[in-house]
């Protein structure tokens, strides 16, 4: 029977570190603040040599690397981000150019913020075991330092996030030591303004006309979030998911040896385990480096994890994700 294996991972972080006390006199916060609330340490802003695109080259081709691939053994690309370098065509087709695949592959642009990783892996795992593709480029690229209020109005919010790509190749494979088992994802559209980037909208009518006057932008057209709404259902949301999966595979909580989980605040994740009675030790975390870099921290996290060897072929690894929309998942694979 084909099933789907993570062939190799890869990433790509901007040079340019950014420290928490470089924030300080620009947003009003301070390093101990950050530290507390989020875990965070540091981020990566883009430097002008960065693009979505560049980056997700830079991390497709670790990844490729990794794996002994060239561009052309890829069927597909799936590619995600919040904020993407056109407005229209999505980065999918900038990377399939770039990457200099001579194939006319498919490439599909997906929109699902910090979930995007596990909603891409269930797209790309029902392709591959369906035969309809044999390997496909999972990738999400964000740049979220050039659309941040970096005043103390956006601080709650500005602190948080970082620049960064990660990428995975996913492959057929008959071989049960090393598959994606299952994954499970979810929306709930009722909280779509509790994390949003409201603006420009095509309800404005003219939808660029905000931006066209000199004047100060709206807050709309910065991230605006609900922080402690969306903490709380992140960590009852990611919980749920995990169960829901473990329990579907008859997989016991203990059997699982590492868990990635979505990077946006090291609090939520430790809730979420000490709520599965998982051990923190049993978990890999980035943010403290990068901040939240929405649908790429999971396999950016995925990523370290493995080149640490933290994770080992044949490792019973789960996924949990969670993030505007709102949207969450998880997912269970060997690796
Ligand atoms: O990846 C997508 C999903 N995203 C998430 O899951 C994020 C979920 N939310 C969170 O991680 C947390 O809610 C935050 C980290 C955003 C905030 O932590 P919190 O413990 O919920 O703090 P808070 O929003 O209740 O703010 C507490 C105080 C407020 O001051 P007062 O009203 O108590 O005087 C804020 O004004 O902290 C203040 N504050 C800050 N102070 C220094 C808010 N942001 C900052 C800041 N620096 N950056």
């Amino acid at each position: 029977m084909l099933r789907t294996k993570i062939a190799s991972t890869g990433m790509y972080v901007p040079s340019r570190i950014v420290t928490n006390e470089e924030l300080e006199p620009i947003m009003d916060t301070s390093d101990e603040w950050i530290q507390q609330r989020s875990g965070i340490s540091e981020r990566r802003w883009v430097t002008d040599s960065d693009t979505t695109c560049s980056m997700a080259v830079a991390a497709s081709k670790d990844a490729l690397n990794k794996a002994n691939l060239t561009a052309d053994d890829i069927d597909a690309i799936i590619f995600g981000a919040l904020v993407t370098d056109y407005i229209f065509p999505g980065t999918g087709v900038l990377l399939q150019k770039e990457l200099g695949c001579s194939k006319p592959i498919p490439a599909l642009d997906i929109r699902n913020q910090c979930s995007g990783f596990l909603y891409g892996m269930q797209v790309a795992d029902a392709w591959i075991r369906s035969g309809m593709y044999k390997r496909v480029l999972l990738i999400g690229s964000e740049i979220h330092s050039t659309s941040l209020d970096k005043s103390p109005r956006g601080r709650d919010v500005s602190v948080l996030f970082g620049d960064g790509a990660g990428a995975v190749i996913l492959e057929a494979t008959t071989n049960d030591t090393s598959l994606i088992m299952d994954t499970a994802i979810y929306s709930e559209g009722a909280y779509a303004e509790k994390l949003y980037i409201g603006k420009p909208s095509t309800n404005d009518r003219d939808r660029l006309s905000a931006f066209m006057t000199g004047e100060e932008l709206p807050r709309e057209a910065y991230p605006i979030m609900d922080g402690k709404f969306v903490f709380k259902h992140a960590v009852t949301r990611m919980a749920e998911a995990f169960t829901e999966v473990c329990k579907r595979n008859n997989v016991d909580f203990s059997e699982v040896s590492m868990v990635i989980p979505h990077q946006a605040n090291i609090r939520i994740n430790h809730m979420i385990l000490e709520s599965l009675g998982i051990p923190k030790e049993k978990s890999h975390h980035t943010i403290q480096k990068y901040g939240n870099t929405t649908m790429a921290s999971i396999p950016i996290t995925l990523d370290e994890a493995v080149t640490t060897n933290k994770i080992k072929r044949g490792d019973l690894i789960a996924f949990v994700g969670f993030g505007a929309g709102f949207t969450w998942g998880a997912g269970l694979a060997r690796y």
